[in-house]
């Protein structure tokens, strides 16, 4: 029989993941300003200590931390020390955001279902990098977003939210990626107010809005 999981339904503590400009950290830390989401943002951390997000982060007066992968001998010693980082503070949710790094199967076990992922494409179409420019490529009339719970198979993990845009005939990289942006800022959030209200239930591969 399929595993169950149903996510809490309590004040979470959210931890983002970010390696660049942080703008899916920033639309789940407004709808956590505005009260959207019952949670704090009680941590965001990154790979790279210059990444634009991490200053905002610092301005928005958010804990931050990063860990440069070169200081450790390999990505198994890397995410072992995340792994106790985020245990130490407690965190339910990890939000990746635009995390560069792909973590460990340590990692990913420690944290079963309290990893979630933005991709933008409607997985499991596209998967990987540089997908918006691979949907043009193909011709396919549809992309968009998808909010999946992480699992060590790459951008694999059971679906929680997708959205869907056209991809029209002038398409670049940059308008198809900004149209795409646009609906990953709205269903993010969605997903991880959801996963707090208790609402998010695993069977399997379905995830269940209840
Ligand atoms: C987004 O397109 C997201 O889907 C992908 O990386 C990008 C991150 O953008 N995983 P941002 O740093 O959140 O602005």
């Amino acid at each position: 029989m399929n595993e169950v999981f149903i996510s809490p339904k309590k004040k979470g503590k959210i931890a983002v993941f970010i390696s660049g400009r942080g703008s899916n950290f920033m639309a789940i830390h407004d709808a956590v300003a505005a009260g959207k989401i019952n949670a704090e943002i009680a941590l965001v951390f990154s790979n790279k200590k210059n990444a634009p997000g991490l200053e905002i982060a610092g301005q928005r007066e958010l804990n931050t931390f990063n860990l440069k992968p070169k200081d450790f001998s390999s990505n198994e010693e890397y995410d072992q020390v995340l792994v106790d980082e985020i245990k130490k503070r407690n965190i339910d949710l990890i939000c990746l955001a635009g995390y560069m790094k792909i973590l460990t199967p340590g990692f990913c076990e420690a944290f079963k279902y309290k990893i979630l992922n933005i991709h933008p494409a409607l997985l499991p179409s596209f998967p990987g990098l540089h997908v918006q420019q691979k949907a043009i490529d193909w011709g396919v009339r549809f992309s968009g977003a998808t909010v999946h719970f992480v699992t060590a198979d790459v951008d694999m993990g059971p679906i929680v939210l997708q959205a869907v845009v056209p991809v029209l005939q002038d398409d670049t990289d940059e308008t198809l990626s900004d149209r795409i942006l646009k609906e990953e800022h709205k269903i993010y959030p969605e997903a991880v107010r959801l996963y707090f209200e208790g609402r998010l239930e695993v069977r399997g591969r379905r995830v269940f809005i209840r």
